[in-house]
């Protein structure tokens, strides 16, 4: 591996343990302002500290990040569909290479959709985007997407999915948790790392995602909803990043959530959702 790329990668899968903490906020390029990123600036500004990576299309990066802040960024180069459209898998290279090099990006992403109606659209690009990459020295993550279909989301189809990216030359992988995750991770031979997917019901059962994954095998995550749509974001990547880079358990990152929970201010909603109903007034 060429010393750029190497270096670059380093910034994301730290070397002491070769693990990372990537934030995802990209989702508004084909969802919009998604719940709780509607303002981006607001969401990504008091998780910046704790995370490894920040992954985001360079619109947000450009008008939502401080420059002066030196978080490695993993550019979503991929993109031209949304989720009114008639078909997520139809994505194309969006941004080009000058441009992320521009923005200093220390990595590359792009989504794949093996087995949709854009599969091999998908995997040509991939195939193509690793050549420039490697070009550069930039490490290319490839996302293993599932667009609407997500049971799909089971370890002979996400292993397959994650090998194919492999062998096209990504440098890392994002998929998501499943059953029997050591299968997905032992077919992988580049570093695999997880989307949370849609907000879970609590965070304990996030953080026992999280530890699943890292004990089956996983590089960390690329976590976006199940960390800021939280109540409370910031003791959450705290909690997350417990679990992927000091090896905790999930009792011990619960009660590191709720430690840090304590130092947050509660949205409006929450305040809302505490506020004690007031009697109905009886009628006389
Ligand atoms: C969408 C993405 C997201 O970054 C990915 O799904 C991670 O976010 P979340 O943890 O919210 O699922 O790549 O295609």
């Amino acid at each position: 591996m060429d010393w750029g790329l190497k270096n670059r990668l380093a910034k994301i899968i730290k070397p002491h343990d070769r693990r990372g903490v990537m934030l995802a906020v990209d989702h508004g390029y084909f969802l919009g302002p998604t719940e709780r990123l509607e303002v981006p600036r607001k969401t990504i500004t008091p998780l910046l500290p704790h995370a490894d990576s920040l992954m985001l299309t360079r619109g947000v990066l450009r008008t939502s990040v401080d420059a002066n802040f030196p978080v490695p960024v993993v550019l979503r180069v991929s993109g031209g569909t949304s989720i009114i459209g008639k078909d997520l898998s139809n994505e194309k290279i969006t941004t080009s290479i000058k441009d992320a090099i521009r923005v200093n990006a220390s990595a590359l992403a792009m989504s794949i959709f093996v087995g949709a109606p854009y599969e091999h659209e998908s995997l040509v690009s991939l195939g193509n985007l690793v050549n420039e990459g490697e070009e550069y020295g930039i490490p290319v993550l490839a996302v293993t997407a599932v667009g609407k279909e997500l049971e799909k989301r089971d370890a002979r189809y996400l292993a397959l999915s994650c090998r194919i990216a492999a062998e096209f030359g990504a440098h890392l992988v994002k998929t998501y948790y499943c059953e029997n995750f050591e299968k997905v991770v032992n077919a992988c031979p580049v570093p695999v790392i997880i989307a949370g997917g849609p907000k879970l019901a609590t965070e304990l059962d996030a953080l026992q995602l999280t530890y699943n994954a890292i004990q089956a095998g996983a590089s960390g995550v690329d976590m976006g909803r199940n960390i800021w749509q939280s109540e409370y974001p910031v003791a959450m990547i705290k909690a997350v990043k417990a679990i992927v880079h000091q090896n905790v358990k999930v009792k011990e990152a619960h009660e590191i959530f709720l430690k840090n929970k304590g130092g947050e201010t509660p949205t409006k909603k929450e305040i809302k959702e505490k506020k004690p109903k007031k009697a109905k007034a009886k009628s006389a």
